[in-house]
């Protein structure tokens, strides 16, 4: 062997052994060699594997394969919708933590980080608060006092049990919408500005030294797709850039992953640039909601739904391999993980197949792939994830 190629081998294989010898033993646990689930395969690469949690399913008796999947599959659990702020303060000044603290006691129980999700969103608010604000009973500035004091209410009520918070979700426009082009768009943007964003950053941080403080949107897979004076991910990465300038504390950029079969997807090479676009800013990333759905129509047979399978396992593979690529890619959460019990025939009319398990609880391509993914990934393109330190 050429000296060259000896001290090249010699040097993968000496960061090999590094690599394994410095696994942190995430979510409390080490790798087994003989356990084949998500999580599991996630440890060889310190990468947190996730799904959104239905409490409704979670807690049906008759249903008891969700819970079980839930605590064997995955290291790390997001609240579908239990702390949205609807759910936690439906009346005013009175908050409903039950559910969302029994989502934190089941991944404490099953060494599993949370994800907080989520304190500035346009949707899914208390209608006490919608309403008071179209009536002219909440001026904007006793808003911008409420948004404050929900975020510390809520961020200290879980502080120390939250790994990464999605701080503010969904605050730009897209290019389909009036104007079309992108803005801050949304009630909080409409109301107080788009300074609200960095507010709620720091208000977040004053409530919680540790916690991930994360921007979390969808469209930001990759950069240039579409109209590049009109790219989505690029505005993010400005606004981004932006907030760190003004040293905003922001750790992470969360892409959210809803993709659908019927659109042109990306590769993993233009996935892999924009993950790392966004951490040599000094962020974390995480993908904090994938599925990737499918037109389906009934009586579909088996040669319309298998190319549809096979198409949504690319998807999957795609994302998790850029996130593997991307040391600062800390998580990959699934938004469901069964057909079962998804968001999306509610949402898109004749849309549907987006899980990695189908309505019966059998494991599709998708997962055997996302398994693939982490079982054939090493050194020296693939190492173990870099630990993001709360900014202040
Ligand atoms: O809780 C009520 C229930 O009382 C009522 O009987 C039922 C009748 O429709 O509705 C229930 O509320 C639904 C809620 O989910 C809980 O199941 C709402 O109608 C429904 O709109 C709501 O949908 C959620 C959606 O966010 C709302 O925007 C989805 O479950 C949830 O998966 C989805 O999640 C979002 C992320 O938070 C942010 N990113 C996009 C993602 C997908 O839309």
């Amino acid at each position: 062997m050429k000296l060259s190629r000896w001290v090249a081998t010699a040097a993968v294989a000496v960061a090999t052994v590094a690599t394994l010898n410095t696994l942190p033993a995430a979510a409390g646990r080490q790798y087994d060699p003989t356990d084949q689930s998500l999580r599991n395969l996630g440890l060889r690469h310190n990468l947190y594997l996730g799904t959104a949690v239905d409490m409704a399913a979670l807690d049906d008796p008759a249903d008891p394969r969700y819970r079980q999947i839930v605590g064997s599959e995955f290291s790390t659990v997001t609240a579908e919708n239990v702390m949205k702020w609807e759910s936690l303060e439906p009346t005013r000044g009175s908050y409903d933590w039950a559910a969302a603290d029994e989502l934190v006691t089941f991944a404490r129980q099953h060494d599993q980080r949370v994800r907080g999700h989520v304190l500035a969103w346009q949707n899914q608010l208390p209608k006490w608060l919608t309403d008071g604000v179209a009536d002219g009973s909440i001026s904007n500035a006793q808003l911008r006092d409420l948004l404050h004091k929900h975020i510390t209410d809520v961020v200290t009520h879980f502080r120390g049990k939250i790994w990464q918070w999605d701080v503010v979700n969904e605050a730009v426009s897209d290019p389909w919408d009036t104007p079309p082009t992108l803005h801050y768009k949304g009630f909080w943007a409409e109301h107080l500005g788009p300074d609200y964003i960095a507010d709620a950053f720091r208000w977040a941080r004053a409530a919680d030294p540790k916690a991930l403080l994360f921007y979390n949107d969808y469209n930001i897979e990759a950069f240039g797709s579409g109209d590049p004076a009109n790219d989505k991910t690029q505005f993010v990465y400005d606004m981004a850039k932006g907030l760190l300038a003004r040293g905003v504390p922001i750790d992470g950029i969360g892409s959210q992953g809803h993709l659908g079969t019927q659109y042109g997807n990306y590769d993993t090479l233009q996935v892999v640039a924009a993950l790392k676009k966004f951490s040599a800013l000094g962020l974390a990333t995480a993908f904090t909601e994938v599925d990737v759905r499918s037109e389906v129509t009934e009586g579909m047979g088996s040669n319309e739904i298998n190319p549809r399978l096979q198409a949504s396992a690319a998807n999957y593979h795609v994302l998790l391999q850029a996130c593997l690529a991307d040391r600062h890619c800390l998580s990959f959460t699934v938004w469901g993980f069964t057909d079962k019990h998804s968001w999306v025939p509610g949402t898109f009319t004749n849309e549907g197949l987006a899980n990695i398990y189908d309505e019966n609880y059998q494991p599709k391509r998708a997962y055997n792939v996302l398994r693939g993914d982490l079982i054939y990934a090493g050194p020296p393109y693939v190492l173990p994830r870099v630990p993001q330190k709360p900014r202040r």
